[in-house]
């Protein structure tokens, strides 16, 4: 067996520049050992996290208790296939549907896979329930959206480097602008076949977009006036994320549809989950929709043990409370550096945008300057910085934190 014990960072660098698919451009952090808010690379140099691996990392890196959920079940029985029944599987669906008052939930394992499970629910909801005709069902998406990078998701994104030079794509997908409710009701009635409009409470990829305030409730009463099914993708938005324990929860909002991921194992294995109605969910039949992997009892104890974290630690609320703090912090940086125009988010999903500075350097940059300075973010779209933390930082190591982004961002020359 090979060891790659004290090798340095350009040595695992070069590997996975040689031997993988060079389909991400990472931040030049070898990460080796996380735990709770901090991460340490392969030289031992300490990182305060600020990515969350996208948000899946809420319960902080490593929790004890879901690393003990995970390796009690991995020691009894980790996978059995759909095909027969497990003594988890129940348990979890009953533990999840009740945490958020659904009658029924479908589990897959990735957030694009939740996507995917809704949007076929929805479909043929629009011709067992609606009475769509035969192949006309549509969904309606916002602009800027992300939900993952399947054919189905690609083909609903306005963003070239997501779709350019994969065609065909999927039909039956429309974009409508975000935040526009005027723009949602001209498409409902603009075509009676719609069966569902499919959207971010927040929008994460695209940079931490929030909608004015009524937006949710405008969107729920919409779908529900048309008929359509509303569509939540909260798989980067959820999970306390924000602030609350869902982003509809801002406007007391139930979508038709819910969609979780990342967060719901604690960033431990990748489990994803559908949730919404009898009505809905029982128009798929056995053998029309499933996943090897999907409910396994590994990820079932997992989840459940993730969700209960959540309640246990109080961080909805954390996040809620870290979140002022943060926008706070970065509101005085903006008074101070003429580099940052715009802080926004809500909860501990927070975004700065940066002018462009020194000859053409951008967030990147910057990032690369934070993580000198011992903290990992990453840009998104070029001028803006994700700022998402998991949700178990105190308020001593944000406002550590926030000195660190604040020194780097003062010795930046305009
Ligand atoms: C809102 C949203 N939905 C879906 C996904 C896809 O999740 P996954 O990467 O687990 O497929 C993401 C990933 O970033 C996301 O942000």
């Amino acid at each position: 067996m090979t060891t790659t014990v004290s090798k340095p960072s350009h040595y695992f660098i070069e590997l996975e520049d040689q031997f993988g698919a060079h389909n991400y451009h990472p931040i030049p952090a070898v990460l080796e050992k996380g735990e709770g808010i901090f991460l340490w690379d392969v030289e031992g140099k300490k990182y305060f996290d600020f990515l969350s691996a996208y948000s899946a990392v809420n319960q902080g890196h490593c929790h004890p208790r879901i690393v003990k959920a995970l390796v009690d079940q991995a020691s009894k029985l980790t996978l059995t296939s759909r095909a027969f029944h497990n003594n988890l599987l129940g348990e979890y669906e009953k533990y999840i549907t009740s945490y958020f008052g659904f009658d029924k939930v479908l589990p897959m394992n990735t957030g694009v896979e939740g996507g995917e499970t809704a949007i076929k629910l929805a479909r043929r909801w629009g011709y067992t329930v609606k009475g769509i005709p035969e192949n006309l069902a549509h969904i309606v998406f916002v602009e800027g959206n992300f939900w993952g990078r399947t054919m189905a998701a690609i083909s609903s994104s306005n963003d070239p480097s997501s779709y350019a030079g994969f065609g065909p794509f999927m039909p039956g997908f429309s974009l409508i602008p975000y935040n526009s409710l005027e723009a949602i009701e001209a498409a409902f009635k603009a075509n009676p076949n719609i069966a569902a409009f499919m959207f971010e409470p927040i929008q994460g990829e695209a940079g931490v977009v929030v909608p004015h305030e009524g937006y949710l409730k405008g969107v729920r009463d919409l779908c529900t006036k048309y008929n359509v099914l509303m569509i939540a993708d909260e798989v980067q938005t959820g999970l306390g994320r924000t602030g609350k324990l869902l982003a509809c929860d801002y406007e007391n909002v139930k979508p038709d549809l819910l969609i979780l991921g990342k967060a719901l194992s604690g960033g431990i294995l990748p489990v994803s989950a559908v949730l919404g109605s009898n009505e809905v969910m029982l128009t798929i039949k056995p053998g029309e929709h499933g996943s090897t992997y999907g409910g396994n009892p590994l990820a079932c104890a997992v989840a459940m043990e993730a969700l209960q974290v959540l309640v246990d630690e109080n961080l909805s609320e954390n996040a809620e409370a870290m979140g002022i703090i943060f926008r706070e912090r970065m509101a005085q940086l903006m008074q101070k550096s003429e580099l940052v125009t715009l802080v926004r988010g809500k909860g501990l999903l927070n975004a700065i945008v940066i002018k462009p500075f020194g000859n053409g350097k951008t967030a990147y940059d910057v990032c690369l300057m934070l993580k000198g300075n011992g903290l990992l973010a990453k840009q998104t779209h070029g001028d803006i910085i994700r700022f998402a933390p998991p949700l178990v930082i105190n308020e001593e190591q944000i406002h550590e934190a926030c000195d660190i982004i604040e020194k780097t961002i003062l010795s930046l020359v305009p």
